[in-house]
Protein backbone atom coordinates (compact mmCIF):
# COMPACT_ATOMS: atom_id res chain seq x y z
CA UNK A 1 0.00 0.00 0.00
CA UNK A 2 1.56 3.79 -0.47
CA UNK A 3 1.13 5.98 2.06
CA UNK A 4 -1.89 7.81 1.81
CA UNK A 5 -4.01 3.71 1.91
CA UNK A 6 -2.36 3.24 4.43
CA UNK A 7 -2.71 6.29 5.87
CA UNK A 8 -6.41 5.63 6.00
CA UNK A 9 -6.56 1.61 6.32
CA UNK A 10 -3.70 0.19 8.25
CA UNK A 11 -4.49 -1.49 11.39
CA UNK A 12 -8.08 -0.84 11.41
CA UNK A 13 -10.55 -3.44 10.88
CA UNK A 14 -14.53 -3.03 10.86
CA UNK A 15 -15.62 -3.95 14.64
CA UNK A 16 -16.11 -7.42 14.16
CA UNK A 17 -19.06 -7.32 16.99
CA UNK A 18 -20.86 -5.04 15.02
CA UNK A 19 -19.48 -3.99 11.92
CA UNK A 20 -18.70 -0.18 13.22
CA UNK A 21 -16.20 0.82 10.67
CA UNK A 22 -14.51 3.39 13.23
CA UNK A 23 -12.21 0.99 15.71
CA UNK A 24 -14.60 1.49 18.77
CA UNK A 25 -13.01 3.79 21.93
CA UNK A 26 -12.43 0.27 24.71
CA UNK A 27 -13.00 2.36 27.68
CA UNK A 28 -12.12 -1.04 29.92
CA UNK A 29 -9.25 -1.44 32.37
CA UNK A 30 -9.60 -4.97 32.67
CA UNK A 31 -11.18 -8.40 30.60
CA UNK A 32 -13.12 -11.18 31.94
CA UNK A 33 -11.14 -14.24 31.67
CA UNK A 34 -13.10 -17.46 30.94
CA UNK A 35 -10.94 -19.30 33.23
CA UNK A 36 -7.60 -18.09 34.62
CA UNK A 37 -4.80 -16.71 32.23
CA UNK A 38 -7.66 -17.74 29.51
CA UNK A 39 -8.41 -14.56 27.42
CA UNK A 40 -8.93 -12.99 24.18
CA UNK A 41 -5.20 -11.22 24.12
CA UNK A 42 -6.74 -8.41 26.47
CA UNK A 43 -6.47 -8.84 30.06
CA UNK A 44 -5.46 -5.11 31.91
CA UNK A 45 -5.09 -2.22 29.71
CA UNK A 46 -2.06 -1.18 31.03
CA UNK A 47 -0.39 -4.03 29.00
CA UNK A 48 -2.74 -3.93 25.85
CA UNK A 49 -6.06 -2.37 25.11
CA UNK A 50 -7.56 -3.43 21.40
CA UNK A 51 -8.00 1.08 20.76
CA UNK A 52 -4.32 1.14 21.56
CA UNK A 53 -3.32 -1.81 19.17
CA UNK A 54 -5.41 -0.55 16.39
CA UNK A 55 -2.93 2.85 16.59
CA UNK A 56 0.04 0.50 16.83
CA UNK A 57 -0.66 -1.32 13.96
CA UNK A 58 -1.26 2.18 11.84
CA UNK A 59 2.29 3.69 13.28
CA UNK A 60 3.90 0.85 12.57
CA UNK A 61 3.11 0.69 9.07
CA UNK A 62 3.43 4.38 8.34
CA UNK A 63 6.96 3.97 9.35
CA UNK A 64 7.41 0.64 7.11
CA UNK A 65 8.56 -1.16 10.79
CA UNK A 66 6.97 -4.51 12.41
CA UNK A 67 6.26 -2.87 15.71
CA UNK A 68 4.89 -0.18 17.33
CA UNK A 69 4.39 0.92 21.27
CA UNK A 70 2.64 4.06 22.05
CA UNK A 71 3.19 5.88 25.56
CA UNK A 72 1.54 8.77 27.06
CA UNK A 73 3.56 11.46 25.89
CA UNK A 74 6.75 12.00 23.21
CA UNK A 75 8.92 12.37 26.73
CA UNK A 76 7.26 8.84 28.04
CA UNK A 77 8.56 7.00 24.67
CA UNK A 78 11.79 8.81 25.15
CA UNK A 79 12.36 7.82 28.85
CA UNK A 80 11.48 3.86 27.96
CA UNK A 81 14.68 3.92 25.42
CA UNK A 82 17.07 5.49 27.79
CA UNK A 83 15.53 2.70 30.60
CA UNK A 84 17.25 -0.02 27.89
CA UNK A 85 20.81 1.59 29.19
CA UNK A 86 22.63 0.96 32.65
CA UNK A 87 25.12 2.42 34.46
CA UNK A 88 28.49 3.29 32.45
CA UNK A 89 26.10 3.43 29.28
CA UNK A 90 27.62 6.39 26.88
CA UNK A 91 24.66 8.40 24.43
CA UNK A 92 26.17 10.63 21.68
CA UNK A 93 23.15 13.13 21.17
CA UNK A 94 23.31 16.51 19.83
CA UNK A 95 23.22 20.09 21.17
CA UNK A 96 20.04 20.85 19.66
CA UNK A 97 17.60 18.87 20.40
CA UNK A 98 14.12 19.47 21.99
CA UNK A 99 14.70 20.80 25.44
CA UNK A 100 12.77 18.24 27.27
CA UNK A 101 14.94 15.52 25.77
CA UNK A 102 18.15 17.46 27.25
CA UNK A 103 16.25 17.79 30.26
CA UNK A 104 15.59 14.27 30.88
CA UNK A 105 18.50 13.11 29.77
CA UNK A 106 20.58 15.98 31.64
CA UNK A 107 18.69 15.56 35.15
CA UNK A 108 16.84 12.32 35.51
CA UNK A 109 19.14 9.86 33.77
CA UNK A 110 23.03 11.48 33.85
CA UNK A 111 22.37 10.78 38.27
CA UNK A 112 21.69 7.09 37.39
CA UNK A 113 25.36 7.07 35.97
CA UNK A 114 24.72 7.20 32.28
CA UNK A 115 26.89 10.00 30.60
CA UNK A 116 25.46 12.31 27.62
CA UNK A 117 27.36 13.69 24.76
CA UNK A 118 25.94 16.98 23.57
CA UNK A 119 27.31 18.19 20.59
CA UNK A 120 27.22 19.03 16.86
CA UNK A 121 26.17 16.17 14.88
CA UNK A 122 25.51 17.92 11.50
CA UNK A 123 29.24 16.76 10.93
CA UNK A 124 29.66 13.08 11.89
CA UNK A 125 33.45 14.05 12.07
CA UNK A 126 33.00 15.53 15.35
CA UNK A 127 31.11 12.89 16.87
CA UNK A 128 34.41 10.47 16.11
CA UNK A 129 36.37 11.19 19.46
CA UNK A 130 33.00 10.39 21.51
CA UNK A 131 32.09 6.84 20.68
CA UNK A 132 33.44 3.85 22.30
CA UNK A 133 32.95 0.57 23.47
CA UNK A 134 30.49 1.95 26.15
CA UNK A 135 28.56 4.27 23.38
CA UNK A 136 25.49 2.13 23.73
CA UNK A 137 23.07 4.48 21.57
CA UNK A 138 23.50 7.80 19.28
CA UNK A 139 19.99 9.67 20.16
CA UNK A 140 19.62 11.67 16.80
CA UNK A 141 16.98 14.46 16.04
CA UNK A 142 16.41 15.81 12.11
CA UNK A 143 15.43 18.24 11.56
CA UNK A 144 16.20 19.70 14.88
CA UNK A 145 14.66 21.73 17.21
CA UNK A 146 14.11 25.02 17.08
CA UNK A 147 17.45 24.87 14.28
CA UNK A 148 16.42 22.98 12.04
CA UNK A 149 20.00 21.46 11.38
CA UNK A 150 19.54 17.97 9.64
CA UNK A 151 21.65 15.11 10.71
CA UNK A 152 22.59 12.47 7.95
CA UNK A 153 21.21 9.38 9.49
CA UNK A 154 22.42 6.97 6.92
CA UNK A 155 26.02 7.98 8.04
CA UNK A 156 25.24 7.76 11.72
CA UNK A 157 23.81 4.22 11.18
CA UNK A 158 26.83 2.64 9.49
CA UNK A 159 29.52 4.61 12.68
CA UNK A 160 27.00 2.41 14.90
CA UNK A 161 26.61 -0.80 13.17
CA UNK A 162 30.21 -0.49 13.42
CA UNK A 163 30.44 0.17 17.40
CA UNK A 164 27.54 -2.20 17.81
CA UNK A 165 25.66 0.35 18.98
CA UNK A 166 21.95 1.83 18.72
CA UNK A 167 20.26 4.06 16.22
CA UNK A 168 17.26 5.90 17.78
CA UNK A 169 15.76 8.88 15.96
CA UNK A 170 13.34 11.55 17.08
CA UNK A 171 11.24 11.71 14.01
CA UNK A 172 8.81 14.53 15.48
CA UNK A 173 9.40 17.55 13.02
CA UNK A 174 9.66 15.26 9.70
CA UNK A 175 6.58 12.79 10.61
CA UNK A 176 6.48 9.66 8.76
CA UNK A 177 5.36 10.74 5.88
CA UNK A 178 8.55 12.92 4.99
CA UNK A 179 11.40 10.66 6.51
CA UNK A 180 11.49 6.95 7.40
CA UNK A 181 14.72 5.83 9.67
CA UNK A 182 14.22 2.32 9.89
CA UNK A 183 14.52 2.48 6.24
CA UNK A 184 17.73 3.90 6.35
CA UNK A 185 18.94 1.48 8.87
CA UNK A 186 18.06 3.02 12.67
CA UNK A 187 16.59 0.68 15.33
CA UNK A 188 14.18 2.89 16.96
CA UNK A 189 11.78 5.69 15.62
CA UNK A 190 10.34 8.31 18.52
CA UNK A 191 7.46 9.73 17.73
CA UNK A 192 6.14 12.91 19.86
CA UNK A 193 2.32 11.45 18.54
CA UNK A 194 1.11 15.13 19.81
CA UNK A 195 1.95 16.63 17.16
CA UNK A 196 2.21 15.91 13.28
CA UNK A 197 0.67 12.30 13.81
CA UNK A 198 -2.16 13.65 15.91
CA UNK A 199 -2.64 16.86 14.06
CA UNK A 200 -5.32 18.84 16.09
CA UNK A 201 -3.85 19.72 18.95
CA UNK A 202 -6.34 17.84 21.36
CA UNK A 203 -3.86 15.24 22.37
CA UNK A 204 -0.40 14.44 24.23
CA UNK A 205 1.04 11.16 23.47
CA UNK A 206 4.74 9.44 21.97
CA UNK A 207 5.29 6.40 20.25
CA UNK A 208 8.28 4.07 19.78
CA UNK A 209 9.14 1.86 16.06
CA UNK A 210 10.86 -0.77 15.86
CA UNK A 211 11.82 -3.77 13.74
CA UNK A 212 13.92 -5.63 15.68
CA UNK A 213 11.76 -8.45 17.93
CA UNK A 214 14.02 -8.77 20.65
CA UNK A 215 13.66 -4.72 21.09
CA UNK A 216 10.39 -4.60 20.77
CA UNK A 217 10.31 -6.96 23.33
CA UNK A 218 12.65 -5.12 25.79
CA UNK A 219 11.01 -1.89 25.22
CA UNK A 220 7.39 -3.55 25.75
CA UNK A 221 8.89 -5.01 29.27
CA UNK A 222 9.75 -1.29 29.90
CA UNK A 223 6.65 0.16 29.17
CA UNK A 224 4.26 -2.56 31.17
CA UNK A 225 6.28 -2.28 33.76
CA UNK A 226 6.54 1.42 34.07
CA UNK A 227 3.41 2.51 33.17
CA UNK A 228 3.19 5.44 30.80
CA UNK A 229 0.74 4.28 28.59
CA UNK A 230 -2.31 6.67 27.00
CA UNK A 231 -5.54 6.09 27.32
CA UNK A 232 -8.47 4.83 24.41
CA UNK A 233 -10.21 8.47 23.45
CA UNK A 234 -6.29 9.39 22.94
CA UNK A 235 -6.17 6.47 20.89
CA UNK A 236 -9.17 7.03 18.61
CA UNK A 237 -8.08 10.51 18.41
CA UNK A 238 -5.06 9.87 16.50
CA UNK A 239 -6.35 6.68 14.35
CA UNK A 240 -8.80 9.74 13.50
CA UNK A 241 -5.56 12.67 12.94
CA UNK A 242 -3.99 9.65 10.77
CA UNK A 243 -6.28 9.49 8.03
CA UNK A 244 -5.48 12.80 7.11
CA UNK A 245 -1.77 12.95 7.60
CA UNK A 246 -0.60 12.57 4.20
CA UNK A 247 -3.06 15.88 3.00
CA UNK A 248 -2.27 17.94 6.18
CA UNK A 249 1.65 17.30 5.62
CA UNK A 250 1.26 18.67 1.83
CA UNK A 251 -0.31 21.84 3.00
CA UNK A 252 2.24 21.95 5.97
CA UNK A 253 4.63 21.64 3.27
CA UNK A 254 3.94 23.61 0.48
CA UNK A 255 2.44 26.95 3.15
CA UNK A 256 6.30 26.27 4.93
CA UNK A 257 8.07 27.13 1.58
CA UNK A 258 5.72 30.03 1.11
CA UNK A 259 6.85 31.58 4.10
CA UNK A 260 10.06 30.69 4.76
CA UNK A 261 10.94 32.39 1.05
CA UNK A 262 8.60 35.44 1.64
CA UNK A 263 10.75 36.11 5.34
CA UNK A 264 14.06 35.30 3.78
CA UNK A 265 13.35 38.30 1.86
CA UNK A 266 11.73 40.62 4.38
CA UNK A 267 14.05 43.54 5.03
CA UNK A 268 13.58 43.00 8.88
CA UNK A 269 14.39 39.31 9.04
CA UNK A 270 17.58 37.90 9.66
CA UNK A 271 18.61 34.51 9.04
CA UNK A 272 15.75 32.31 7.77
CA UNK A 273 16.15 28.55 9.67
CA UNK A 274 14.93 26.19 6.72
CA UNK A 275 16.23 23.06 4.76
CA UNK A 276 14.21 23.27 2.14
CA UNK A 277 16.80 26.46 1.30
CA UNK A 278 19.23 25.09 -1.41
CA UNK A 279 22.38 27.34 0.98
CA UNK A 280 20.99 25.19 3.98
CA UNK A 281 24.57 23.78 5.06
CA UNK A 282 22.58 20.38 5.22
CA UNK A 283 20.60 21.13 1.80
CA UNK A 284 21.69 17.81 0.36
CA UNK A 285 21.18 15.51 3.07
CA UNK A 286 17.37 16.80 3.50
CA UNK A 287 17.28 16.39 0.16
CA UNK A 288 18.37 12.67 0.30
CA UNK A 289 16.22 11.60 3.30
CA UNK A 290 13.14 13.35 3.41
CA UNK A 291 10.40 13.43 0.74
CA UNK A 292 10.30 17.26 1.19
CA UNK A 293 11.32 20.11 3.71
CA UNK A 294 7.88 20.16 6.53
CA UNK A 295 6.04 22.89 8.48
CA UNK A 296 9.05 23.69 10.76
CA UNK A 297 10.95 27.19 10.32
CA UNK A 298 12.84 29.66 12.45
CA UNK A 299 14.40 33.04 12.06
CA UNK A 300 16.09 35.77 13.82
CA UNK A 301 15.06 39.89 13.38
CA UNK A 302 17.94 42.23 11.59
CA UNK A 303 17.09 44.15 14.65
CA UNK A 304 18.44 41.25 17.08
CA UNK A 305 16.82 41.84 20.16
CA UNK A 306 14.53 39.99 22.55
CA UNK A 307 12.37 43.57 22.87
CA UNK A 308 11.54 43.51 19.32
CA UNK A 309 11.12 39.27 18.61
CA UNK A 310 8.55 39.52 22.12
CA UNK A 311 6.99 42.35 19.99
CA UNK A 312 6.28 40.39 16.78
CA UNK A 313 5.24 37.63 18.73
CA UNK A 314 2.46 40.05 20.77
CA UNK A 315 1.40 41.57 17.58
CA UNK A 316 0.17 38.53 15.39
CA UNK A 317 -3.46 38.16 15.12
CA UNK A 318 -3.19 34.64 12.85
CA UNK A 319 -0.74 32.91 14.61
CA UNK A 320 -1.13 31.96 18.40
CA UNK A 321 1.72 32.32 20.75
CA UNK A 322 2.05 28.57 22.10
CA UNK A 323 4.07 25.88 22.77
CA UNK A 324 3.51 22.32 20.81
CA UNK A 325 3.73 22.42 16.91
CA UNK A 326 2.45 19.95 14.14
CA UNK A 327 -1.12 21.21 14.45
CA UNK A 328 -3.67 22.92 11.89
CA UNK A 329 -3.50 26.22 13.13
CA UNK A 330 -0.52 28.13 12.82
CA UNK A 331 1.64 29.09 15.98
CA UNK A 332 4.40 31.28 16.79
CA UNK A 333 7.27 29.95 20.00
CA UNK A 334 9.91 31.68 21.35
CA UNK A 335 12.52 28.95 22.01
CA UNK A 336 14.57 30.39 24.86
CA UNK A 337 12.12 31.37 27.07
CA UNK A 338 9.43 28.59 26.18
CA UNK A 339 10.31 24.97 24.76
CA UNK A 340 14.15 25.39 25.76
CA UNK A 341 13.77 27.39 28.61
CA UNK A 342 15.47 24.39 30.08
CA UNK A 343 18.78 24.79 27.89
CA UNK A 344 21.61 26.57 29.72
CA UNK A 345 22.36 30.25 27.80
CA UNK A 346 25.80 28.35 27.68
CA UNK A 347 24.85 25.44 25.92
CA UNK A 348 22.06 27.22 24.06
CA UNK A 349 25.10 29.69 22.56
CA UNK A 350 27.08 26.57 21.36
CA UNK A 351 24.13 25.35 19.00
CA UNK A 352 23.47 29.45 17.89
CA UNK A 353 20.08 29.49 19.35
CA UNK A 354 20.28 32.77 19.78
CA UNK A 355 17.64 35.35 22.62
CA UNK A 356 15.64 36.89 19.26
CA UNK A 357 15.16 33.22 17.54
CA UNK A 358 11.33 33.17 16.76
CA UNK A 359 9.57 29.44 15.93
CA UNK A 360 7.16 29.15 13.55
CA UNK A 361 4.91 25.79 13.23
CA UNK A 362 3.22 26.15 10.04
CA UNK A 363 -0.36 24.89 10.02
CA UNK A 364 -2.82 24.84 6.78
CA UNK A 365 -4.61 27.89 7.08
CA UNK A 366 -4.66 29.86 3.31
CA UNK A 367 -0.75 30.81 3.03
CA UNK A 368 -1.63 34.60 1.73
CA UNK A 369 -3.66 35.12 5.57
CA UNK A 370 -0.41 33.52 7.30
CA UNK A 371 2.01 35.51 5.15
CA UNK A 372 -0.49 38.68 5.56
CA UNK A 373 -0.06 38.08 9.40
CA UNK A 374 3.71 37.92 10.01
CA UNK A 375 3.29 41.37 7.45
CA UNK A 376 1.53 43.18 9.56
CA UNK A 377 3.94 42.08 12.86
CA UNK A 378 6.92 43.32 11.02
CA UNK A 379 5.33 46.51 10.52
CA UNK A 380 5.80 46.94 14.48
CA UNK A 381 9.08 45.76 14.42
CA UNK A 382 11.98 49.16 14.16
C1 LIG B 1 11.17 17.07 18.73
C2 LIG B 1 10.38 16.73 19.95
N1 LIG B 1 10.62 15.58 20.57
C3 LIG B 1 9.92 15.22 21.69
C4 LIG B 1 8.97 16.04 22.24
C5 LIG B 1 8.24 15.61 23.48
O1 LIG B 1 6.98 15.13 23.18
P1 LIG B 1 5.71 15.24 24.19
O2 LIG B 1 5.45 16.70 24.40
O3 LIG B 1 4.63 14.51 23.45
O4 LIG B 1 6.11 14.56 25.46
C6 LIG B 1 8.71 17.26 21.61
C7 LIG B 1 7.68 18.17 22.20
O5 LIG B 1 7.62 19.33 21.85
C8 LIG B 1 9.42 17.61 20.45
O6 LIG B 1 9.21 18.77 19.81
Amino acid sequence: MKFGTKAVHAGVEPDPSTGAIMTPIFQSSTYVQASPAKHKGYAYARGANPTRTALQKSLAALEDGKHAICFSSGMGATDAVIKLLKPGDEVVTSHDLYGGSYRMFKHVFEKYGIKFHFLDLTNIENALPYVNSNTRLFWLETPTNPLMNIIDIAAFVALAKKNKSLVAVDNTFASPYLQNPLALGADIVMHSVTKYLSGHSDVIMGALVVNDDNLHRDLHFIMNSCGAVPGPQDAFLVLRGIKTLHLRMDRHCSNGKKIAEYLAGHPKVGKVYWPGFADHPNHSIAKKQMKDYGGMLSFTLKNDSIEMATLLMESVKLFSLAESLGGVESLINHPVSMTHASIPKEERLKSGLLDSLIRLSIGIEDDEDLIGDLEQALEHVI
